[in-house]
């Protein structure tokens, strides 16, 4: 850990967790990058992006396209901004953030509260031309009547200016959204961004909850190969709640951190079987560290994503898990990350 975080932390935390967030994006910019030069036994391949790494920041963190390369420069092989809905939109009343910290957890029901779609593509637009892998995860309107038509109208203005776009339909904080993983809802989802997809843009991902009922996975699975579909993003946060420690258990919202990965293993674990590998895996929920990241990879992740693990470890999160990640796949004999993808699937 930094020697600056931990001493910050109790000062942080004393403050409401969402104007906290806030002061951090403004902060990010002139936080000392702690990222080592690129170790090339993390250098690896997502649905055809070359990154330098697979720690990846999820969605959620950087909402508005405020922040990409800050996230960069601290290390992160990828960063993915969003999600964004077509219209800007308030999001829940507040307090909608909370933390959980006897579990290293997080509660949120944001709601998808965002600038809208033209504000931040016109950051995107603004960095064309920088490094780095920089994607972009779209949402619906709540007040939309046709929450598909919000994807299509996302991905037909965005992914030209995006390395690659995720369909989000796994946040539990906007009603009837997670009816879109249904079957038939899926696919015409699916089929209808792909018609709307520029030419020439970059691979699409789909997100999804880790709460699927059993029968689910092959769905999913059969939706997305069908759809020819570039990758899955696993896991969203959960609506379930294991046992939990904090005050703040009982709080609605989608919870992320420690107790979320073992659901998310467990849903990365059935992805990975239904999908037979044909698909390439990200990884998210709960990854803390280089082991938590090396264990998504063995069980078939190409790349993992996290974002609670930030408020509790701060951020130079990224680059020592980079660091330890590269230490652990020389110990366990591994050339390089993309020989231990799916190593103990
Ligand atoms: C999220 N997450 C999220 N995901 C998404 O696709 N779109 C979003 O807008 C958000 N917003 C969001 C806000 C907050 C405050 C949190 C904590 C999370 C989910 C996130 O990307 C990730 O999938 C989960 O949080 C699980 O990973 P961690 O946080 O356990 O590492």
């Amino acid at each position: 850990m930094s020697p600056v975080y931990p001493l910050l932390k109790p000062l942080i935390f004393r403050i409401d967790p969402e104007i906290a967030h806030g002061m951090t994006l403004k902060a990010l910019p002139l936080w000392p990058s702690a990222a080592p030069a690129p170790d090339p036994i993390l250098e690896t391949h997502l649905a055809g992006m070359a990154l330098p790494n697979p720690i990846g920041l999820a969605a959620g963190f950087d909402k508005d396209a405020e922040v990409p390369d800050a996230m960069l420069r601290l290390g992160f092989g990828f960063v993915e901004c969003g999600s964004v809905t077509p219209r800007p939109q308030a999001g829940n009343p507040k307090p909608r953030l909370f933390r959980l910290v006897e579990d290293e957890a997080v509660i949120n029901r944001m709601g998808f509260n965002n600038q809208g779609l033209a504000a931040a593509v016109a950051r995107l637009k603004a960095r064309a031309g920088r490094p780095g892998v920089v994607g972009f995860n779209l949402g619906a309107n709540k007040d939309s009547e046709d929450r598909t038509a919000d994807y299509v109208t996302g991905i037909a203005a965005s992914a030209a200016h995006a390395r690659y776009i995720t369909i989000n339909i796994s946040s539990p904080n906007t009603p009837g959204l997670r009816a879109l993983q249904d079957g038939a809802a899926l696919a015409d989802l699916i089929g209808r961004v792909q018609a709307a997809r520029p030419a020439g843009t970059g691979p699409l991902f789909v997100k999804l909850a880790p709460d699927q009922e059993e029968a689910d996975y092959d769905i999913i699975a059969r939706a997305a190969i069908d759809g020819r579909v570039d990758g899955l993003i696993v896991a969203n946060t959960t609506i379930r709640r294991p046992p939990l420690r904090s005050a703040h258990a009982g709080e609605a919202g989608g919870l992320s951190g420690a107790p979320l990965a073992p659901l998310a293993m467990a849903a990365l674990k059935a992805f990975r079987s239904a999908t037979g590998g044909q698909l390439p895996l990200v990884a998210a929920g709960g990854i803390a560290s280089a082991a938590d990241a090396l264990a998504r990879i063995e069980a078939g992740a190409t790349a993992v994503q996290l974002y609670s693990a930030l408020v509790y470890h701060g951020p130079g999160l990224a680059a020592w898990i980079a660091r330890d990640l590269a230490t652990l796949l020389r110990q366990r004999g591994f050339a390089h990350v993309g020989e231990a993808i799916g190593s103990r699937a």
